[in-house]
């Protein structure tokens, strides 16, 4: 019987599979990532294996042992990886069955389809464990950046024309904001990958006395205690959602990282000169002897392109799929690793860069000192003395142009150029062109207010502790 290449499936054949098909359908080039969590799966089989009879206890112990070795081979650099062998689990198995005869046991009651799965869901878990303390330490970063400034006043923005004043303490909560919901987002993967399929077989279980709960509580497949198992063998199998929520959550995250550094880039540029970034982030042009480049910035920009493509390619893997499982599948592990790693690194850069971040106060206050972004607080004064808000706003329209047309900033018009279009307005109009009132009546949840904004940080600080 020929069994070289293939002694885990070798039997039914008569020939070897041929070297372009080895390199062609080879994962271990990739998927050794999962050693870990492969034998950690692994000893978890054996032990349950053990308990329900299938194999000895002392079986077990030695299968466990010569793992453990594995493991600390592979994390020293020792270990050989064979590409001939597929992938990570046959590589495994087959160096734990020349070490401990017994070993030819462990595959019992399991298939590759659901030891895939298992271990997948075993990264994914860690894996968003990982991402949100990045994200926690990113969000702290940027907390202490607005605490910094929170006295910076800069002009808000929409259409990328002036709109309304805000502190920069404000802006960079609302960046805040938005990586709170990314944590979110991985807590729900978390939750999500966080049900065991081993058991399932290659896809109708086992006829074998297995204990599946056993196995998922060994495996930390649980919630408050109870083990979380899959409910069907053939959707466990088959099933990629895990991968398809992780992408997910990596790509929105890394949409949000974009648009940070969209802001970043903008507030840097000699026409804003807004901020002054580290040098220790920016580079210099082999050409332009006078540039600063905000590359890490850019390049934050760049890898959520990257994010986004993964979370599409495990989409389009799936989505034409028949139950259950089909070698595709292997071609699911590359987007999830890569944007993991992607996003870890894109993760440091953004605390790094925001440590380093300085904002140029003076600046930052002439742009938010044109009066005109207060003419919506002098419509909402025109609103108080009774007018309705359409007409208000429409007067005030009418004050801007004739501040356009008389080359008078509308602060500085007469009173009688605003009693002839407001003929409710009284004396006090002029004392809303002051930036001081403008935060002072925006303190409430959500505004910019100094206080509210103080208020905001000070619980965002005690909640990232
Ligand atoms: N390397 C494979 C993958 O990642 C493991 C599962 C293989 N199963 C199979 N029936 N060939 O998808």
């Amino acid at each position: 019987m020929k069994k070289d290449a293939q002694a885990s499936w070798g039997g039914r054949f008569k020939e070897p599979p041929a070297k372009l098909m080895l390199k062609f359908g080879e994962s271990v080039s990739f998927d050794s990532k999962l050693a870990r969590f492969d034998a950690f799966a692994s000893k978890a089989h054996a032990k349950m294996l053990a308990r329900s009879g299938i194999i000895k206890e002392s079986e077990a112990k030695k299968i466990c042992d010569g793992l453990d070795g594995i493991i600390s081979e592979v994390e020293s650099g020792k270990f050989k990886w064979d590409t001939a062998l597929e992938d990570v689990h046959m590589n495994i198995e087959q160096a734990l069955t020349k070490r401990v005869k017994c070993a030819s046991k462990l595959h019992a009651a399991r298939s590759r389809n659901d030891q895939v799965a298992t271990d997948m869901r075993l990264f994914f878990k860690f894996a968003c464990s990982e991402l949100s303390g990045k994200l926690e330490r990113a969000m702290k970063s940027l907390v202490e950046l607005a605490e910094r400034n929170s006295d910076v006043v800069m002009p808000g923005y929409t259409h990328m024309q002036r709109a309304q004043p805000v502190s920069a303490a404000h802006w960079i909560l609302a960046w805040v904001e938005m990586l709170s919901r990314d944590m979110e987002r991985f807590g729900f993967a978390y939750q999500g990958a966080n049900v065991c399929p081993i058991g399932s077989g290659a896809i109708a279980g086992t006829t074998l006395p297995t204990d599946r709960i056993y196995e998922a509580k060994l495996l930390g497949f649980t919630d408050e205690g109870g083990a979380c198992v899959t409910q069907n063998s053939m959707d466990a199998v088959s099933d990629r959602d895990p991968f398809l929520e992780f992408a997910f959550a990596c790509a929105a995250c890394g949409t949000h990282l974009s648009r940070i550094a969209e802001d970043a880039i903008i507030w840097n540029t000699s026409e804003f000169g807004f901020v002054k970034l580290p040098d220790a982030f920016t580079t210099g042009s082999s050409l332009m002897p006078q540039k600063k480049n905000p590359d890490a910035f850019e390049l934050l920009r760049g890898k959520s392109a990257r994010l986004i493509g993964n979370m599409s390619s495990l989409f389009s893997l799936v989505k034409g799929l028949p139950l259950t499982y089909d070698r595709d599948l292997q071609e699911d592990k590359p987007p999830v690793f890569d944007s993991f790693e992607q996003l870890s690194i894109c993760l440091d850069v953004l605390a790094e860069m925001a440590e380093g971040m300085e904002f140029d106060k003076k600046r930052c206050l002439e742009a938010a000192s044109d009066p005109l972004l207060l003419a919506t607080d002098l419509a909402d004064y025109f609103v108080v003395l009774g007018v309705p808000f359409r007409e208000a706003h429409h007067m005030v329209g009418k004050l801007v142009a004739i501040s356009e047309a008389k080359k008078v900033p509308i602060n500085k018009l007469s009173d009688s150029d605003v009693l002839k279009i407001c003929p409710k307005a009284d004396k006090g109009w002029r004392g809303v062109f002051d930036l001081k009132r403008a935060f002072e009546m925006r303190e409430k949840i959500g505004m910019p207010g100094r206080k509210t904004v103080a208020d905001k940080i000070a619980s965002w600080k005690k909640i990232l502790g």
